[in-house]
């Protein structure tokens, strides 16, 4: 088989995947239908990976989690789904726009009183966090800008306990992490590389088929 072939057959098994176990959901439907509508760029999780995440949040008995770049708020919606009516879904987003953007989405997904969408650069928000003891959270997921991501993973071991699951997206970026050219490639390999040597981590990078084909770190706490 071809490397066509094989795409074409990959986003057909991932349409199949997609109908089988997501009847239509008007909240999700009308979260991207906003987000497109208020011109937020086209990159939230598949509703596959936002199904798989929101039973990996489940699974873990998360009652507080923290979500690093909330766009629209489509996979805030995944993860606050999956946490009790007393969980907690902090979610932090550098753009207002975003950022107000999500506020509504979440408002007409009966969210609100379970996710605090905070706007700031990630960087200051997660030092406060630190700072404050505002954790630990029983999940992260890490989605902001790439370069960070190493970043990203320190704040994120600063607030967790054992037990905890951190999750990062398009880990695997259209196989750019297998051979580097730019720095968001490059930083992205460096992520997954933590994971994988960090004693304290126990974790997998898992292919995930999108409009490209991407990939979900999910790494446990030990
Ligand atoms: N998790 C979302 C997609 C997030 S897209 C979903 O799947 O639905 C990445 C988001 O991170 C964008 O909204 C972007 O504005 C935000 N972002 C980028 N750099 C950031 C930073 N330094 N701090 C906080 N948010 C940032
Ligand atoms: C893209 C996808 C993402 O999930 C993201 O967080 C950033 C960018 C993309 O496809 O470009
Ligand atoms: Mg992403």
């Amino acid at each position: 088989m071809n490397t066509d072939d094989t795409r074409v057959l990959l986003e057909e098994i991932d349409a199949y995947i997609e109908r089988l176990f997501e009847p239509s959901d008007e909240v999700l439907e009308a979260a991207l239908r906003d987000s497109r509508r208020a011109g937020l760029p086209d990159i939230n999780v598949s509703p596959n990976q936002g199904r798989l995440m929101q039973l990996l949040v489940a699974t873990a008995g998360a009652r507080r989690a923290l979500e690093i770049g909330t766009l629209g708020g489509y996979s805030a919606i995944h993860l606050a789904r999956a946490l009790p009516e007393d969980g907690v879904l902090i979610s932090l987003e550098i753009d207002d726009h975003h950022a107000d953007v999500a506020r509504n989405n979440l408002e007409r997904a009966g969210l609100s009183g379970i996710v605090e969408v905070r706007v700031g650069d990630a960087h200051k928000l997660l030092a406060d966090l630190v700072e404050g003891g505002e954790g630990p959270f029983d999940v992260v997921f890490i989605d902001a800008d790439k370069e960070s991501y190493p970043e990203y993973l320190d704040a994120s071991l600063r607030l967790v306990r054992p037990g905890s699951l951190i999750l990062g997206d398009n880990t695997i970026r259209g196989g750019t992490v297998l051979d580097p050219q730019e720095e968001t490639a490059r930083a992205t390999r460096e992520f997954n590389r933590r994971v994988a040597e960090d004693p304290r981590l126990s974790g997998i990078v898992l292919p995930l088929i999108r409009e490209r084909i991407d990939g979900l770190t999910i790494a446990r706490v030990v």
